[in-house]
């Protein structure tokens, strides 16, 4: 059966929720096949697909584009989508029209807004239909203004990150992701709500976590303190391209079993 935001709220009381990243139709029909619950559409886009430092530059249409490949395939996980940055700050109706769009498109089951602030956009998603994701602590499209990739919520910052989740709950959101935050202060958060928290490097007590697709499966080049990897497909990759580089020079590839006669 579809997970949608009443099971993942549901979640929370039964057992922890597990979520992937995946921008692509065949990442995300694996982790779908394999039962993962949530699958987002992040805008880590901008760095594991397009290669930006930030994950700032990715567009609606980009992330429309990734959306609608990963929500053809899934069949039973929660499809989330990342909006990207400039999409829903300008105001809340312009949020609204590229949310609707998104969701039109896409055919994915909710999306994601970083920040505690913008209750009233949030609001107006919600009562407009359109499922939202709240996003604290490290919120990657605000790099430039906290200084950097850093732990947020350290000392007087942890009771402005709780009030934030609290107003996030009653604002309507079904399950918020608490990024780079301190793990007493993930466990204090996930205690004092009671929809779903969503860990990634916030320690072990949240309801359920995520990791970035290529930092799990261990693509990735570079990984924060947070990433566990549960397969070394960089080396596989490698070793797999330099065997093909081989096979074609010495012409062992392709073989008569790889030609027509
Ligand atoms: O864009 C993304 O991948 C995210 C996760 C890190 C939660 O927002």
């Amino acid at each position: 059966m579809k997970i949608r935001t009443e099971t993942i709220k549901a979640f929370k009381k039964q057992r922890p929720i597990s979520c992937l990243t995946s921008y692509d139709s065949i990442t995300a029909e694996i982790f779908d096949r394999a039962g993962i619950d949530l699958i987002l559409v992040g805008d880590s886009a901008a760095n594991t697909v397009l290669g930006k430092p930030t994950t700032l530059p990715v567009t609606l249409d980009e992330m429309i584009t990734f959306g609608t490949a990963v929500a053809s395939v899934v069949e039973k996980a929660m499809v989330v989508i990342d909006m990207p940055f400039g999409s829903y700050e300008i105001s809340p109706e312009e949020a609204l029209r590229n949310s609707i769009e998104v969701m039109k498109k896409t055919g994915a089951d909710a999306v994601k807004l970083e920040g505690g602030n913008r209750i009233d956009t949030i609001r107006l998603l919600i009562e407009n239909g359109i499922p939202v994701m709240g996003h604290l602590g490290f919120t990657p499209q605000s790099v430039n203004q906290v200084g950097g990739f850093k732990v947020q919520g350290r000392g007087d910052q942890s009771a402005e990150i709780i009030t934030q989740a609290k107003n996030l709950e009653g604002a309507g959101v079904f399950s918020i992701v608490l990024e780079m935050v301190p793990a007493d202060l993930a466990a204090e958060i996930t205690e004092a709500i009671s929809i779903p928290t969503i860990g990634i490097g916030a320690g072990n007590q949240t309801d359920g976590q995520i990791l970035v697709w290529q930092d799990f499966a261990g693509l990735s080049e570079k990984l924060p303190k947070f990433v566990k990897t549960y397969a070394q497909i960089r080396e596989q990759l490698e070793s797999a391209t330099e065997a093909f580089i081989s096979d074609v020079q010495s012409r062992e590839f392709p073989s008569s079993e790889n030609s027509f006669d």
